[in-house]
């Protein structure tokens, strides 16, 4: 069976934890791991913006021997002259694995239901799962590990993020707080799923408003831009709710002692988080950039691995 990781809900708690493990050996043994060794190529298609998961599968898949294909898929016929369907038909034919980071999950959905090799979510309108690999793998790095430690996710609560944060938190075993304003809530599907992992995990998932409880005591505090791609034009105030989010030092006071700052970047400096605490003592978020690189190509092996067996 092919395995896709299309949410962060494809991979079990045994699974997720088996990818983090083999990203930490990868870190420690970066050229060491050739499973793609040919070079067998994998398509990296971008519907979006990229700079960060860009970079790091290019140099991640070269980095396992393989030949990374990165594409802008505006100069292509990918969804546009062409299905979904057919597209993904004809890429399975050429690459070992597809990468896309597109809008509407129902678009990578289409393509991994036509797709003859793993595809990757390489960040949709609902989920960024490689992103939440490395913000796992930068906690258990930071916290000694992810089970029981609470993390608050502050900000646009309905955005990728959120919804990828309660997922993977949850699937880890974190006790997972995400707080925005009113009409900035989780999806309540992905709430319901989330509560479903962590009881079974001895996590927790709660969506709230306040962000002084959302962060109370919290061994992390995560946040995300109040503008995600393709909502620039949304016609929402996406500034005037969100202020009393931005993670500063005032909110951070609220968290634990040793609290860990994480932000996916790119950060919008002074409206989301401070500058002060993106630079301050607290902050591991260029630690937390690099993982996408150990996770990433950690995810890629166990994928290939788990299709072919
Ligand atoms: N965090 C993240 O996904 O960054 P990019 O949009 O630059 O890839
Ligand atoms: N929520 C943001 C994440 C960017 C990495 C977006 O979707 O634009």
């Amino acid at each position: 069976m092919i395995r896709h990781l299309l949410a962060d809900d494809d991979l079990t708690p045994a699974e997720q934890s088996a990818v983090l493990d083999l990203a930490a050996r990868m870190k420690a043994d970066r050229f060491g791991f050739t499973p793609l060794a040919g070079p067998r190529s994998v398509a990296v298609l971008f519907d979006k913006q990229s700079l960060r998961t860009r970079i790091s599968f290019d140099a991640g898949i070269a980095e396992l021997g393989g030949h990374p294909l990165v594409v802008d898929t505006q100069v292509t016929h990918f969804g546009r002259g062409e299905t979904l369907a057919d597209a993904g038909r004809v890429l399975s034919r050429y690459v070992a694995a597809i990468v896309l980071r597109t809008h509407g999950d129902d678009r990578i959905a289409e393509v991994a239901s036509h797709a003859g090799v793993p595809v990757i979510n390489a960040l949709t309108d609902g989920y960024h799962p490689c992103q939440l690999l490395a913000d796992l793998l930068t906690v258990r790095e930071h916290c000694g590990g992810t089970a029981g430690r609470t993390l608050a996710y502050v900000g646009d609560a309905a955005n990728n993020l959120s919804h990828s944060y309660l997922l993977a938190g949850a699937t880890a075993g974190m006790h997972v707080r995400v707080a925005g304003p009113a009409g900035f809530q989780p999806d309540p599907g992905v709430l319901d799923r989330a509560g479903k992992i962590a009881a079974g995990t001895g996590g927790s998932v709660r969506a709230l408003v306040d962000p002084v409880e959302a962060v109370r005591d919290a061994d992390v505090v995560a946040t995300d831009t109040w503008t995600s791609m393709g909502q620039e034009d949304d016609g929402l105030d996406r500034i005037t709710p969100f202020l009393p989010y931005q993670v500063n030092a005032a909110l951070l006071g609220h968290a634990g002692p040793d609290v860990k700052v994480l932000h996916c970047l790119p950060a919008h400096r002074d409206e989301e988080i401070t500058s002060e605490v993106l630079d301050g003592p607290h902050s591991v978020v260029f630690d937390q950039a690099e993982n996408r690189l150990h996770a990433q190509k950690a995810l890629l092996t166990f994928l290939l691995e788990a299709s072919s067996s």
